[in-house]
């Protein structure tokens, strides 16, 4: 995504190291969001040296950064018009927010103040930076700046591990002096850094660019009669986070899943079934394109033989139901002559090294990831042990969003070592 050219009134000096940046269509486009609070001066700073290196920098700004620093200053500081308002009569057809995001190839919040972080966990869209945050398409980074005490509260730590859930990346704080005289966490990180890691942001070639991931995700859920059946344990959780970071590896990706609470995310292709048959039916229809097939569904074992079209009804006595065993998916998939680099989830109660062993070799995959199911199901955090022909890696305790991106890693070094 590149923004459209605009009129630049470096010095000779600022082109002199604008190498590869000369191409206006190459050049990156930041959209940094400035909210409320005294470190909104090492934002200033921080548009300066990202300019200065190439960078398309457009600034959004709350009211309560307004009142910390001028919209003149990063207007000068970046060439490009500072944007205050959702109602800007000036924006394009009146959508700024939509413009802005569809341009931007990143977003960072610097300095996000602790009501600004509340919001934005919340999905709130009540003024043009948390619109469009909402209605971007594009990776964000958070750079937090807060007293420490706003800082260590539970609702501020719960909303940023529902951020880091959502795959918002939280830069900092450092621990230091602050502006209220206090010391502890809450200093934004310095211009200098953050400038730092959006430039490696932005250097950084996605990993899976050009490749196809398709996943399952999610239970399935067998029909026993009109109102009952059998289903698994699952959350989704897993399964929705390798697709993220798959996303955020520049794969094309498709998603088939199970019925989860979980809003599913911004993928390509997003299939929802219900039984084993449906999921296998979906993956059948997307697996020519796949180059890679992940396997995170908690698929059901079994389904009733016979369906009962009404409810049945209690009766004193025992019921017995005849189970027949669903289709193997990834089996399935790994058994094609010509099969995508297919990768397999375990999730086992005991003995976890020797079943995820046998499980890779039965199900014939180059990779499968094993975790402990008490420990795992529904949590927002998981230890992983991923199994391949180099023998294990343990991925320890971490969020779900973090251990998918070690996954999505490791993934494309096993698949370009075999294409
Ligand atoms: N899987 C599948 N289709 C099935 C069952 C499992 O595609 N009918 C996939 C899962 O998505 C996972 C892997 O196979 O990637 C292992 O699933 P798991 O339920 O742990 O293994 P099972 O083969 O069902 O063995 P068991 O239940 O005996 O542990």
């Amino acid at each position: 995504m590149h923004c459209m050219p605009i009129e630049l009134s470096f010095t000779w000096n600022f082109l002199s190291i604008m190498t590869s940046w000369a191409s206006p269509e190459l050049r990156k486009c930041l959209l940094l969001g400035v909210t409320g609070g005294v470190a909104a001066y090492k934002a200033a700073e921080l548009a300066r040296l990202l300019a200065q290196n190439g960078i398309n920098v457009q600034t959004v700004m709350t009211q309560a950064a307004c009142h910390f620093v001028g919209a003149a200053t990063f207007q000068s500081l970046t060439s490009n018009p500072v944007y205050t308002d959702l109602w800007d009569a000036n924006a394009t057809q009146n959508m700024a927010h939509i413009n802005l995001s569809r341009d931007a190839d990143l977003i960072l919040i610097a300095p996000a103040s602790a009501d600004f972080i509340a919001k934005l966990a919340h999905g709130m869209a009540d003024d043009l930076l948390t619109t469009l945050c909402l209605a971007r398409d594009c990776p964000l980074m958070i750079a937090p700046a807060m007293n420490r005490q706003m800082w260590g509260n539970p609702a501020t730590q719960r909303n940023l591990s529902q951020l880091r859930q959502d795959g918002v990346t939280v830069l900092g704080p450092a621990s230091g002096e602050q502006a209220c005289g206090e010391v502890g966490i809450g200093r934004m990180l310095e211009a200098v850094e953050l400038a730092e890691t959006v430039q490696a942001a932005f250097r950084t070639v996605p990993l899976l660019q050009g490749k196809n991931v398709l996943l399952t995700a999610g239970p399935t859920f067998e029909a026993i009669d009109a109102v009952r059946g059998i289903t698994n344990r699952s959350s989704g959780k897993m399964g929705y986070a390798v697709a993220r970071a798959a996303v955020e590896a520049g794969a094309a990706v498709t998603l088939i899943s199970g019925s989860v609470c979980l809003v599913p995310p911004a993928v390509d292709k997003f299939i929802p079934v219900v039984s084993a048959e449906d999921m296998l039916r979906a993956v059948q229809a997307e697996i020519a394109l796949a180059d890679i097939f992940i396997s995170v569904a908690a698929v059901a074992d079994y389904r009733v033989a016979h369906v009962s079209q009404q409810k049945i009804k209690k009766s004193d006595g025992n019921l017995a139901l005849e189970l027949v065993p669903t289709p193997d998916i990834l089996r399935t998939v790994s058994s094609l002559p010509n099969p995508p680099f297919c990768v397999g989830f375990a999730a086992e109660t005991e003995n976890l090294e020797e079943n995820a062993a046998m499980k890779r070799r039965k199900k014939n995959v180059p990779l499968l990831v094993a975790n402990l199911a008490q420990d795992a199901i529904g949590s927002d955090e998981s230890e992983l042990i991923l199994f391949d022909d180099s023998g294990q890696h343990i991925l320890p305790k971490a969020s779900k969003m973090e251990q998918a991106r070690h996954l999505i890693k490791h993934i494309h070094r096993l698949y370009s070592q075999q294409h």
